[in-house]
């Protein structure tokens, strides 16, 4: 039995753990190119209506169904929901069939589409996101259409999907409603054609009637939304082809380079350089003084000389480890920090090794889903290995309880933001049967994963401490209100948010406005400078604690770097202010409750990976004194 256990537990496990979801991934999101001959029909599909940045004042977050009736859009025969993964759903994909037709290598000049009829209320609705940036995001071949913005400087200019709504302009606001279609093709054979690129280049004209009937209107005059009346007006649109020399392999690269990049790689640079200097200077300052210590101390202990000489940490190895407050919460805390660790950690290997990716639609987020299933069992074992440590007794609520905690309340979280975005009609709104689905998931494969990780940790080698603990508590010297719990916490959490700040604004530009477009070269980086600081910070912060023979290392050791989040949610304040700023109750409510959500899960993972750090760090140097 035991063996089974330690084989279980060998590396070959983790590894396994890694390959399942990616396994799944892989079966959920095959995309391999397509090769179209002339005049075949080339899919096209429509997603939503979503916020974009840059709107002058301030904007919602709400995504819209292409198909949500105020929008009045053209619409196919049948309006068919295309098949996505349920990780495509949860972060708000919702994929239509269009009534555009696209034939390979068929240049069409101007046909007209629909007419539609839009109603007074209608009219403002459109008017409010028009005025708020809001943009229209197509598929053509999977591909996401972008803003057609000519080729002036395409290695300087990134390309963001979807295109505007309409245009405020001093004659009113404009609506859109002929589309100039720009599709790149490469030729991969004789007749064997890819799309590698897609534009639209949306234009204001007004419409034309024929007997009745929609025409294509070459108007230079514009479609002006009017403030009083209806409107009746005509959509168009036409195509070119135009030949590329991007290889289909390649076609995603343009939304993946910006301008913004090299001042990200900079600060990234100038953060890692940061790190490593404190890296340096935490090996450097402590090695040193504890092997100055540690060599006095023993030497000293030998001699049975100078004993009383004794300061600092070397003076608390009797309460060192005294089992911390509040051990059940602690190690549930540590259980969820290690499952984010494992999940963050495993979603930026995967996009690394090209698993998970942009262009495999909603590769990522199922990989997150499948992950938050698998690492079900590290919250089980990381709690029940810590709670053992802490020598808890009430392991059988420790086993109960991890599972259900945080993410718990992430659920009841996410179900309440649910009712919020179905009150404001969202297409962000998750169906039902998405929700069974995951709750399902959850209970048949996270929670029983959770609870074997538990046994497993439970019954995993006891932890010997290094040093014996005395029966009575010593007594806590009073400490200068510089090294207290609070003031720890402020400076040492600055620390590791410094670190990743400018990297902060991009992930949430990217998180409201263009969803999972995150560029994971960054994310690799960032995350290591943040895990690495946090380890140091903890570490500096348990040696300074105890060098004032405060023995209460335990928690401090997670709230200094976890208050990085603390200082999150403070940013995502900053942040709206000068990028959302709405004045619509909902979206306020959703964008607070989310950046709480963010910041919270931040805490855990930066207190628990301190923590671990600290833990190894405490062992260590208390491993290494001579106590008979
Ligand atoms: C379509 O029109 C563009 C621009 O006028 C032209 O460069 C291209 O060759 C045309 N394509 C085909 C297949 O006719």
């Amino acid at each position: 039995m035991k063996l089974i256990l330690d084989s279980l537990l060998s590396f070959r496990f983790f590894v396994l753990l890694y390959l399942l979801p990616s396994c799944l991934a892989f079966q959920l999101t095959t995309f391999g190119p397509k090769n179209y001959a002339p005049d075949d029909i080339v899919d096209t599909t429509v997603n939503t209506v979503s916020p974009s940045n840059g709107a002058e004042h301030g904007t919602d977050i709400f995504n819209y169904e292409y198909y949500d009736d105020r929008f009045h859009f053209c619409q196919p025969e049948t309006i068919v929901q295309q098949p996505e993964s349920l990780g495509s759903v949860l972060f708000g994909d919702r994929l239509y069939n269009s009534p555009l037709e696209l034939k390979m290598l068929k240049n069409t000049s101007c046909i007209p589409l629909c007419a539609s009829h839009m109603s007074k209320p209608d009219i403002q609705f459109l008017k409010d996101l028009i005025s708020q940036n809001y943009v229209v995001h197509w598929n053509i071949d999977n591909l996401p259409i972008a803003t057609y913005a000519g080729y002036a400087n395409p290695d300087n200019y990134q390309l963001t999907p979807g295109f505007p709504l309409g245009r405020v302009t001093e004659e009113g606001i404009l609506l859109y409603n002929h589309y100039d279609i720009i599709v790149e093709y490469h030729t991969s054979a004789q007749n064997q054609h890819r799309v590698v690129g897609a534009y639209v280049k949306p234009v204001s004209r007004e419409s034309k009637f024929e007997n009745g009937k929609p025409e294509c209107s070459t108007s230079n005059s514009h479609e002006v939304l009017p403030d009083q009346d209806d409107l009746t007006f005509v959509t168009s649109y036409s195509v070119t082809w135009k030949y590329s020399t991007t290889p289909w392999a390649t076609r995603w690269d343009k939304y993946m380079h910006g301008p913004s990049n090299q001042i990200r790689w900079m600060f990234l640079l100038y953060a890692g350089i940061f790190d490593i200097f404190l890296i340096f200077i935490v090996c450097l300052i402590l090695f040193r003084t504890l092997n100055r210590d540690i060599d006095k101390y023993n030497s000293a202990f030998l001699d049975q000389e100078d004993v009383q000489e004794d300061f600092g940490w070397k003076l608390v190895h009797g309460d060192v480890f005294r089992p911390p407050r509040r051990p059940m919460l602690f190690s549930i805390l540590l259980g969820t920090g290690a499952q984010l660790l494992f999940m963050t950690s495993a979603i930026i290997l995967f996009a690394i090794f090209g698993i998970v990716a942009p262009s495999r639609r909603g590769s990522i987020a199922t990989a997150v889903v499948a992950l938050f299933i698998v690492s079900g069992f590290v919250s089980g074992f990381v709690s029940s290995v810590s709670y053992k440590v802490m020598q808890g007794m009430l392991r059988k609520r420790n086993l109960l309880l991890t599972p259900f905690v945080v993410p718990g309340i992430l659920l009841a979280g996410a179900l309440f933001f649910n009712i919020v975005f179905s009150a404001k009609n969202s297409s962000s709104t998750v169906p039902f049967t998405s929700w069974l689905l995951l709750i399902f998931l959850y209970l048949v494969f996270t929670v029983p994963l959770s609870f074997i990780g538990s046994l497993i940790g439970f019954r995993s080698r006891e932890f010997v401490p290094p040093v014996r603990t005395n029966q009575i508590p010593r007594q806590i010297p009073t400490q200068s209100i510089w090294i207290s719990t609070a003031s720890s916490a402020l400076i040492g959490g600055a620390i590791p948010f410094v670190a990743i700040l400018i990297e902060l604004y991009f992930i949430l530009d990217s998180l409201w406005f263009h969803p999972l477009y995150f560029m994971f070269g960054f994310s690799f980086f960032c995350f290591g400078i943040l895990i690495t600081t946090c380890v140091m910070v903890s570490i500096i912060t348990v040696y300074i604690q105890l060098c004032t023979e405060n023995y209460n290392w335990w928690w401090r050791s997670f709230t200094t770097p976890g208050f990085c989040g603390v200082y999150v949610f403070v940013f995502s304040i900053i942040y709206w202010i000068n990028r959302i700023s709405s004045t619509s109750f909902a979206t306020t409510l959703l964008y607070f409750g989310y950046s709480l959500m963010i910041s919270i899960l931040v805490f855990f993972l930066c207190g628990s990976v301190g923590f671990f750090g600290s833990f190894l760090f405490v062992n260590k140097i208390y491993g290494s004194i001579k106590i008979d």
